[in-house]
C-alpha cells in the first residue's frame, strides 16, 4: 500500500510518501514568518499552509513519481484548528476525488511512532517521550494503538520551556534549536538551577518546567551569567529531569526500551543524555523529530494495515485536543 500523508497542525507544512519499501518522499516546508512576532500567530499559519499545501503535496507526489495513491492520511489534531484543517481539507479532497480511503491521524501518534520508521526500530513494548512544542508526555507503548500514559507535564512543555528561555536571552523564535547552539560553548554547571519536583496531588512521574524557567529568569536579573553557561544549565537541568523519569518508568515496568520523538528530541544535549544513560534508546533523525509527514504517513499505514481506522474517513473533523490512543 502506497500512502500520502499531509501534517499541517502547527507551522511546518509537510507532505510525504510512504511505500512497502519505506518512505518515497519526504517534503517540509517550514513558516519562517512567525520570527518577527515571537511565536506562532495561528491566523497567520493557516493562511500560509492555505498557499503552500499544493505546492508541498505536488512536490512529494513528484519526488516519489507517484500520481495516485492508494490511501492518503492527514494530522486531524491536535493542533491549531485552522491550521489543521487546512492539511485535513485538502487531504479529504484528494481522497474523495481519487477515490481512495481516508484516514484521520493523531499528530501525537505520528511522534510517538516516527522511531519505528527508522533501522533498528524498537519493539513493542517501549516507553516513548514525546518532548514537542505543545505536549510532553511519557507513554508506554504496549502495540499499536495501545498506549498508557506514565507521565506528563504538569504545566509547560518541554519545547515551550526552551522557547521561553530563548526568549529571555533575545534569541528569537523558535528558541529551542537557537539556545541548543549556544549552550555548545557553555558550562553546563556554571548556573545552578532547580530539578523542579511534581506538584502535590501530580503523579510520582509527572514533570513540571514553569519552575525551571523561573529560576533562569531569576539567574539571569540576579547574576548576570553568560547567555551559553544559561542555556546550557538550562539543558542540563531538562536531561536530568527527564532522564530521572524515564530511568524510573524503566524500573517500574520493566521495559528497559526508549524511544524518543518531537521537536525537543532533536536537542544535542537531550540526544547525549539518553545515549548514555544505560538504556537502550531509539532517536529519529532530527528532521523526524520535528514536524514532518512521514510520520503520519508511517501511523495512518499501520493503522489502515491494522483496520484500526479510529476515524470515519471522510466525516473526518479537526480536533484541537485528542489524547493519544483514545478512539
Ligand atoms: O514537534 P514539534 O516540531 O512541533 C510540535 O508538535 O509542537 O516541536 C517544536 C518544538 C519547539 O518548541 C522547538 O523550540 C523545539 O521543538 N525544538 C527544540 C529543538 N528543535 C526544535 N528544542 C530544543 N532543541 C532543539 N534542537
Ligand atoms: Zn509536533
Amino acid at each position: 500500500m502506497i500512502v500520502l500523508a499531509l501534517e499541517s497542525s502547527c507551522d511546518d507544512t509537510a507532505a510525504a510518501v510512504l511505500g512497502p519499501s519505506g518512505i518515497l518522499a519526504d517534503v517540509v516546508w517550514s513558516q519562517d514568518l512567525h520570527a518577527r512576532w515571537g511565536g506562532v500567530v495561528p491566523e497567520v499559519a493557516s493562511r500560509a499552509h492555505a498557499e503552500q499545501i499544493v505546492p508541498v503535496t505536488r512536490a512529494a507526489l513528484a519526488q516519489a513519481g507517484l500520481e495516485r495513491p492508494d490511501a492518503v492520511v492527514a494530522t486531524s489534531g491536535p493542533g491549531l484548528v485552522g491550521a489543521v484543517l487546512v492539511g485535513l481539507s485538502f487531504a479529504k479532497g484528494l481522497a474523495a476525488g481519487w477515490g481512495v480511503p481516508f484516514l484521520g491521524v493523531n499528530h501525537l501518534e505520528g511522534h510517538l511512532l516516527a522511531p519505528l520508521l527508522e533501522t533498528p526500530a524498537p519493539s513493542f513494548p517501549f516507553l516513548g517521550l514525546v518532548v514537542s512544542g505543545g505536549h510532553t508526555t511519557l507513554y508506554l507503548a504496549r502495540g499499536l494503538g495501545d498506549y498508557v500514559t506514565l507521565a506528563e507535564t504538569v504545566d509547560d512543555a518541554v519545547g515551550e520551556a526552551f522557547d521561553k528561555v530563548a526568549r529571555m536571552l533575545g534569541l528569537g523564535y523558535p528558541g529551542g534549536p537557537k539556545v541548543d547552539a549556544l549552550a555548545m560553548t557553555g558550562d553546563p554547571r556554571a548556573v545552578k538551577l532547580p530539578r523542579p519536583r511534581p506538584p502535590e496531588g501530580a503523579g510520582p512521574l509527572d514533570m513540571s518546567f514553569s519552575g525551571l524557567k523561573t529560576a533562569v529568569r531569576t539567574s539571569i536579573e540576579r547574576t548576570s551569567p553568560t547567555p551559553a553557561d544559561v542555556a546550557a544549565s538550562f539543558q542540563q537541568a531538562v536531561c536530568d529531569v527527564l532522564l530521572d523519569r524515564v530511568k524510573r518508568a524503566a524500573a517500574e515496568t520493566g521495559v528497559q526500551r526508549v524511544a524518543l520523538g518531537g521537536g525537543a528530541a532533536a536537542n544535542s544535549a537531550i540526544r547525549a543524555a539518553f545515549l548514555a544513560s544505560g538504556l537502550e534508546v531509539f532517536l529519529p533523525p532530527r528532521a523526524r523529530c520535528t514536524d514532518n509527514a512521514a510520520m503520519i504517513a508511517n501511523v495512518g499505514r499501520l493503522r489502515l494495515a491494522a483496520g484500526l481506522a479510529s476515524e470515519a474517513g471522510l466525516a473526518t473533523t479537526a480536533r484541537p485536543r485528542w489524547p493519544v490512543g483514545a478512539p
